[in-house]
This record gives structure tokens, sequence and C-alpha cells, in this order.
């Protein structure tokens, strides 16, 4: 198909760029190398695109080009980086849906043609199931991190056994279709199936899981475009394809293993999840609450302080505010460090991006396996806009959603502060016990507004230390 010596070589330098992209986006200190040679890589594909002969109107892509760009430029100079993961999901549906699209239109072409059982049609199959699976459950992670639906797992009886039928008889039309193309009311109900089964697949995950469902949406949205290279024997999509799924695939694996989470749960739709039973908006019970006063006392007679950020603080972006309390109380002797939570906020590295903006110095973060040794000693733990990651429940509670996800405990240390403005839950949408301890002091306030009370505090207290 891909005749163009020209288009041969943009395709093979593309291919290069992107696999020195990856390699380079894997540490931070080369990572923004890494980003150019993957947009001049993209740049390489799109022109030697255009120019296959099979192209039969550059007015429609101009078009397409201006109505895209229209969108995408603000969309990504706007979108705060709290909003990432949606705007990761958003992309994949989008991405996906176009793969599964050219694959209607490829499956109508064959039927047309009167094809019997081929190469492309066994991959054709392949692609659209992934493709609209992907579109809907993407659609779905979008809505979910977005909380424009609740972000708790959708659990109801039976639910495995229909997600399995369902899978089994949108896979049994593609085996049809792959056997005898066709374009009528069988390619209809393929598409229904695959689109149904993605909407199954995310609803009974749980906010704290969506990260590791990104990762593997990511993955099947690679694999359909490789299915489709080989659809349209077209060897740049077959390899950008094969490395988008394999290194989303790899990330879902690395994001199971640090979130403690089976891989076949979250990969066959949070087969086997337990729901707890209390969520948000239970019973109130008592909580102690502290002034701006009174807690920046407490830090200040403490000698260890442990400081647990979390999306609150990205969302207040109060991490300049947090740099100043940081430094305060190290110059009146008292020992502060970090603790960084794997999917702290909503992307990975989050806050340790954030506190790096902030010149918190990098040894100050502390790793979670690593801190929560030292939290039993630990005078005050501090959690500016944390919740899911300090919810005990995810250890104590075999029955919570959270089950068996790693925590940093800050339960274990001497007193407990917690900032955020409400007791509403987090992003899981479980109620935190952690709240309700004795020694948890709430200090309810926007993040940012807090941090900087206190700050003035200590500027105008006399000190202990
Ligand atoms: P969350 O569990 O989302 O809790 C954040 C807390 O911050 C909320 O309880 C909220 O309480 C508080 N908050 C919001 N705005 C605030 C403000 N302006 N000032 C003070 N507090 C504020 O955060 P987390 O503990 O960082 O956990 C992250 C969650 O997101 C996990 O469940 C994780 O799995 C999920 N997730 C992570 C990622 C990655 S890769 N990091 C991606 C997607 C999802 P109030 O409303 O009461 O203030």
């Amino acid at each position: 198909m891909i005749g163009n010596p020209l288009v041969e070589a943009a395709y093979l330098v593309a291919a290069i760029c992107f696999i020195l992209s990856l390699m380079w986006m894997s540490h931070p200190s080369t990572s923004r190398r890494g980003v150019f040679v993957g947009e001049f890589g993209m740049l390489l594909a799109i022109v030697g695109t255009l120019l296959l002969k099979e192209v039969v109107d550059y007015k429609l892509i101009a078009a397409a080009l201006l109505l895209g760009s229209a969108i995408g430029v603000p969309l990504a100079y706007m979108m705060p980086m709290t909003a990432i993961p949606q705007r990761t999901a958003i992309s994949h549906s989008l991405g996906a849906l176009a793969v599964a699209l050219i694959g209607v239109v490829e499956m109508t072409k064959l039927a047309a043609a009167g094809a019997a059982l081929s190469f492309a049609s066994a991959a054709l199959g392949f692609e659209m199931l992934l493709g609209f699976l992907t579109c809907t459950a993407s659609v779905l992670a979008f809505a979910k991190l977005q909380e424009l639906v609740p972000t708790r797992p959708m659990i109801f009886k039976g639910q495995q056994a229909l997600n399995l039928v369902v899978f089994l008889a949108a896979v049994s039309c593609a085996v049809v279709l792959a056997l005898h193309p066709q374009s009528g009311p069988l390619l209809i109900a393929f598409v229904a199936l695959s689109a149904l089964f993605g909407l199954m697949l995310v609803a009974p995950i749980g906010g704290a899981d969506m990260p590791t469902v990104i990762a593997l949406l990511n993955s099947y949205a690679g694999l359909a475009a490789s299915a489709m290279g080989f659809a349209l024997s077209n060897k740049l999509l077959i390899i950008t394809g094969a490395l988008d799924g394999a290194s989303g695939f790899i990330l879902a694996v690395i994001m199971c293993k640090a979130m403690n989470r089976s891989f076949a749960n979250v990969m066959f739709g949070g087969f086997g999840q337990v729901v707890e039973g209390a969520g948000a908006g239970g019973e109130a019970r008592p909580v102690r609450s502290a002034s701006q006063e009174d807690a920046a006392l407490m830090l200040e007679n403490a000698a260890s302080v442990v400081i647990v950020p979390g999306y609150g603080m990205a969302v207040a972006q109060a991490q300049h505010k947090v740099s100043e309390l940081y430094q305060t109380l190290q110059n009146k002797g008292v020992d502060v460090r970090f603790a960084i939570h794997p999917v702290a906020g909503r992307m990975p590295g989050h806050m340790n991006v954030l506190l790096a903006e902030a010149n918190i110095p990098y040894e100050r973060l502390i790793e979670m396996d690593e801190i929560n040794g030292d939290l039993p000693t630990t005078d005050v733990a501090l959690i500016i806009g944390a919740n899911d990651v300090v919810n005990p429940a995810a250890r104590d509670d075999p029955k919570s959603a959270i089950a068996g996800m790693p925590i940093i405990e800050a339960d274990r240390a001497k007193a407990v502060m917690v900032i955020k403005r409400s007791m509403k839950p987090g992003f899981a949408g479980i109620e935190n016990d952690l709240y309700y301890l004795d020694k948890t002091h709430m200090l309810f306030g926007d993040a940012k507004d807090f941090v900087a009370g206190m700050v003035k505090e200590l500027a105008g207290g006399s000190g202990m230390h």
C-alpha cells in the first residue's frame, strides 16, 4: 500500500522518534527531550500520511485540522494539572472512536466486495471490539474522574455473569464478521455489544482504581490502532499502536503493584469487589476541630512533623504557602518531612511536581514505604487535602472498596491534623475514620488560606525551640 519512498522515510524516522521518546520520557531529567522528540515524530507521521496517494480531498482534511486545533489548543492551555486524567480519558475515547469508525468503514467495504475470511477481516473484528469498548469505557472513566457520576463502584447482583455474557456475545459477533464480512444488523449488534461492554467494564471500578484503568484503556487504544495498522497495511500504525499498547500495559501493571490490586480484577471490571456499606452522608459523628492559632501552636511544639499532601493541596494551589510553612517550622528547629503516596492527587508524580515547584528540597520528600516506619514516632502528621491515601479502612476493613490499597499510615502518628473544607469523602467516595480519632484535629478551611493563617501565627508567635 505504501510505495512512496518519501513516505517510507518519514514513517521510519517517526517510528525511531517514538521509541526514543518513550525511552527519554521514562526519566525526569530527559523527559522534556522525550516530549519534543515525540512531537517531532508525530509531525513527520502526519506529513508522511498526507503524502499518501490514497488521500482524496485535502480541503476536508484542512477543515478537520482547523476544527480540531480550535478545540484542542485552548483545551491544552486551559486544562488545570488536576484535570489531566480526565483529559487523557477523553483523548483515549476520541482516538478509539476514530479507530473503531474506520473499522466499520473497512468492514462495510469488505462486505460490499463479497470478501471471505481474511487476515484483514479478523484484524478488523479485533480492532472494532477494542475500539468501541475503549471509547465508551473512557467516556465513563471521564465522567467518574470529572465527578459527573458517582465515583463509588456501581455494583449489582449477577454483574460478573452479565459482563461475561455480553463479552462472549460481542466476541461471537466478531468471529462471524471475520468469517463472513457483512454490514447489516450483525455489525450493528456487534457495535452495540462492544460499546455496552466498555461501560460495564468501568462501572464497577471505584474512584481509587481509576489511575490503573486509564493506563489499561491507553493500552487497549494502542492495540486497537495496531490492529487497524494490520487491516490497512500501514506499518507506522502497527509500530505506534504496539508501542502504545505495550507501554500502557506495563504502566497498568506497575500501577496495580503500587496499589496492591489484582491485575485480573482491574482488567475484567472489578470482578469480586466488595463494597463498603457506610459511605458519604452517613450519620453525623462528632469530630474535634481546631483554629489556625491552636494548630500553629501544636506544630511549633512538635519535634517532628510529617506533612501528607493530597489532591486538595493541588486544587487550592497551596504548595507555595506549604513551602513557607516548611521553612518557618524548620527555622524554629522542627524536623519537617513530606510523605508521598504514589497516587496522591490526580496523576503519577503529582505531589512531587507541586512541591518541587515550591522549592521544597527533594530529599525531604519521602516515599510511602519509607515514611510509614517513622510515623509511630512522629509528633504530628499534618494532612493537607489528602483523604483516600490516608484512609485506614484500606488497611483495616477487608470489606472496604479500597481494601488492600497501601496507605500513608498517618493514624499511627502521635497526633493528627487534617486540613480540608468539610467532612465530605475523598475521590473513592467513602468515609474516613481517621477524622474521628481522639488524637485527630480537623482544621476546616481552604488549604491555601489555612496554611497561610498558620504561617502568620507562627511568624507572630513566641516559639518554644
Ligand atoms: P482525595 O481522596 O481525592 O481527597 C482530597 C480531599 O481534598 C477531599 O477530601 C477534599 O475534602 C479536600 N479538598 C478539596 N479541595 C480542597 C481545598 N481547596 N482545600 C482543602 N482541602 C480540599 O485525594 P488523595 O488523598 O490525594 O487521593 C487521591 C485519589 O484520587 C485516590 O483515590 C486515587 O486513586 C485517585 N486518583 C489518583 C490519580 C493519580 S495517578 N494520582 C489519578 C486519578 C485518581 P473537602 O471537599 O472537604 O475539602
